[in-house]
């Protein structure tokens, strides 16, 4: 049985890591997918390996006009959509005393401001009935080295959550945040961590985790799907870890 079939998912950053494996499982599970992401070559083929149930959309969270863009393609091809999964972030390690504006503001237009201003513009689109995921971050609630900035901007996305569980209530959708710990995307290679550091890196992250290892993309999936499908039916403004376990220690 596909738990999803006759749905549309938008999911942005889906050409990558844990919004490209939730792509595929949601269209093995039988939705239509509209992944995006900045990088035009990488968003087409990203579509193309998923297969025909994915569409590919070019645009950048932190600009408001795209969303607006993306709402009027999810219109006119679908008429509106079921579940929004508000996946695309950016993390770059940096202790608060190196903190530049510059950095700060692009976590913030990415990961909080473009969560916001997309769940604004998609939720008319949302059928009643639907819902909507945040990839939020273990981060937001456990504290880890250099991870200031990401950190705030992954909690405010959280709290965000929670009030557009209640906000939504009327027409049924259901609003939850899945927060991952580590887990292993082309992420781990845009953290600031140079590439002869990253395996003592990762070495060390996963020593962290009682379950001795980082995570995969399809296991972030298979809670997103948990998350979209009837078998969350009762579960709304919850924050899902997926971790590992790490939240614990
Ligand atoms: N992997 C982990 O360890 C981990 C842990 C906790 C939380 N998370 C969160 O999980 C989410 C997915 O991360 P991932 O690990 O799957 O990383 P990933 O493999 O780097 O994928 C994220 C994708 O998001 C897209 N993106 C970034 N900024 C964007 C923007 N402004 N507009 C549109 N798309 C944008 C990127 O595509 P373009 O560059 O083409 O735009 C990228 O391919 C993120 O929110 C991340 O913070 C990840």
């Amino acid at each position: 049985m596909q738990h999803l079939k006759g749905k549309v998912a938008v999911i942005t950053g889906g050409n990558s890591g844990i919004g490209k494996a939730t792509a595929r499982l949601f269209t093995e599970e039988g939705a239509q997918v509209i992944i995006t992401g900045r990088r035009q070559d990488v968003v087409e083929r990203a579509a193309q390996d998923i297969g025909p149930s994915a569409i590919g959309f070019v645009g950048d969270t932190a600009d408001l006009e795209d969303h607006c863009r993306l709402a009027e393609t999810v219109k006119s091809r679908f008429g509106g959509l079921d579940i929004y999964m508000a996946n695309a972030g950016v993390i770059n390690l940096t202790s608060s005393a190196e903190v530049t504006p510059e950095d700060y503001d692009r976590h913030f237009a990415i990961n909080t401001r473009g969560v916001f201003f997309g769940v604004q513009t998609m939720a008319p689109l949302i059928r009643d009935g639907g819902n909507i995921i945040v990839t939020s971050s273990l981060a937001a609630t456990k504290i880890l080295p250099d991870h200031t900035v990401y950190a705030g901007s992954k909690a405010a996305t959280a709290a965000f959550a929670k009030n557009w569980a209640i906000e939504f209530k009327s027409r049924r959708i259901r609003v939850n945040i899945l927060s991952p710990g580590p887990v292993e995307t082309e992420i781990l290679a845009k953290l600031g961590v140079s590439e002869a550091e990253r395996p003592a890196f990762e070495d060390h992250m996963a020593s962290l985790i009682p379950a001795g290892r980082l995570g995969r993309p399809e296991e972030l999936a298979r809670a997103a799907l948990f998350l979209a499908s009837d078998a969350g039916s009762f579960v709304n403004g919850i924050e899902l870890h997926v971790d590992g376990g790490m939240t614990l220690v």
